[in-house]
């Protein structure tokens, strides 16, 4: 689909608009039944239609909230904004803690998930740095362009505090997308916007990384995974830990050097030491929050890394602040990235044809399925929803 949209307006404000263009300029217009009206040869393939399924939202009976599939009106794009049709959208973790939340917010309505790929079919008058077509993933912060982090950077993240991506259509703003790298699929590409940043940030985007250095990443969940792929092209030897034996074989396939199970030895940062001949972890990719951060900074080597990044058993633990001092180690809190950090990890994959580790897609409608398969932790890697093909 090739479309280039100068402008979003009812059809009667088309119609205006229309009858005082150049006559050259009304050939090339066509009025897409949605109320879109667009320039280009390729602009007539395909119709939009006028209505998008998307999730949603809604209070719980009980407490938290739970997810309805709902039919509503084409969303409508405004100047800076792309509207994309969405092929992919992969799981975070976060998704099932959304349904959990309850700060005094009322979430009802959001449309669901962080993560999508898709093709850009329809362009705001001011949208920069896209062309229709394009095939692209969202951010999870649409305004965090580049540079540090600030309360405003932070405040615009997809799928909580703002509308998420889980639907055939969507808008974003067009600071809240990135070219999808070359050679990967739309199930690949909607895995990278979260976990492999958020990956790529605790990992070797912001500490060099190499042949050497050890680096333990925790579980075999989105994040970790790529955690392993990104440290393992850098030629650490990354250790990683998991509840299963099964999952640790798979994570040695993935390029991991050796594995722990953190069920039968909980105490896993004696083997780390071990393993590492004393010297301990340069780096820990920690996402185990309030149980795991003892561990963690008992197994950092000297002048250590922590990357402080989940909490799947808790937020808000502990760090052992003397751990740290004696080791001269630093903590480090991870927040996803920035766009251009995006682009950094995302020229990294395209140049070491990273192939992201997907577990299992569902469609659309079986999203209720795909939150289960992410609850019960029987999966390795991410979960995609396909909503295209
Ligand atoms: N700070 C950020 O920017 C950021 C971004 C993304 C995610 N997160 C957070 O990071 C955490 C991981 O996210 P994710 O999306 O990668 O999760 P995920 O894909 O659901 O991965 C979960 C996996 O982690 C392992 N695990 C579960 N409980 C654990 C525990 N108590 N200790 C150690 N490992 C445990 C399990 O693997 P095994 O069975 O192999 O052990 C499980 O399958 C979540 O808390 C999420 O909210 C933070």
């Amino acid at each position: 689909m090739r479309i280039v949209v100068l402008g979003v307006a009812a059809a009667a404000r088309i119609a205006l608009a229309a009858s005082t263009l150049t006559t050259t300029f009304k050939a090339v217009i066509v009025t897409l039944s949605v109320g879109l009206f667009c320039m280009g040869s390729a602009c007539a393939q395909s119709e939009l239609p006028t209505t998008t399924r998307k999730v949603i939202l809604e209070k719980s009976p009980g407490n938290g909230y739970r997810w309805k599939l709902v039919q509503t009106a084409l969303p409508q794009v405004r100047d800076h904004q792309v509207l994309v049709r969405v092929h992919a959208v992969s799981l975070n973790h976060g998704d099932l803690e959304m349904l959990k939340r309850d700060d005094g917010r009322d979430l009802t309505g959001l449309i669901v998930a962080s993560d999508a790929a898709g093709e850009v079919v329809a362009l705001g008058k001011d949208a920069k740095g896209i062309r229709s077509g394009e095939r692209i993933t969202s951010l999870y912060f649409q305004d965090w362009v580049d540079g540090p982090a600030s309360a405003e950077k932070l405040a615009g993240a997809l799928g909580g505090p703002l509308d998420g991506v889980l639907g055939d259509y969507i808008v974003l703003d067009d600071t809240a997308i990135a070219p999808m790298p070359e050679g990967l699929s739309y199930e690949e590409g909607a895995t990278l916007p979260t976990a492999a940043l958020t990956a790529w940030m605790a990992s070797i985007g912001q500490r060099a990384i190499g042949k050497g250095d050890t680096v333990v990443v925790q579980g075999t969940g989105g994040v970790s995974v790529f955690a392993l792929q990104f440290a393992a092209i850098a030629g650490a030897r990354v250790i990683v830990t998991s509840s299963s034996d099964d999952k640790l074989a798979r994570a040695l396939a993935l390029g991991a050097s050796a594995g722990i199970n953190y069920k039968t030895l909980p105490a896993w940062s004696n083997r780390v030491l071990e393993l590492s001949n004393g010297h301990g972890a340069d780096l820990i990719v920690d996402v185990g929050g309030r149980n795991t951060l003892d561990q963690s900074v008992k197994s950092l080597a000297y002048g250590g890394t922590l990357s402080v990044v989940g909490g799947l058993s808790g937020y808000d633990g502990n760090i052992p602040a003397l751990g740290l001092l004696l080791k001269t180690a630093t903590a480090r809190g991870i927040y996803v990235g920035s766009r251009a950090d995006y682009l950094r990890m995302t020229a990294f994959v395209r140049t070491h044809r990273v192939r992201p580790v997907i577990d299992r897609v569902f469609p659309l409608e079986r999203y209720g399925e795909a939150l289960e398969h992410m609850a019960s932790g029987a999966f390795v890697g991410k979960i995609v929803l396909r909503l295209a093909d």
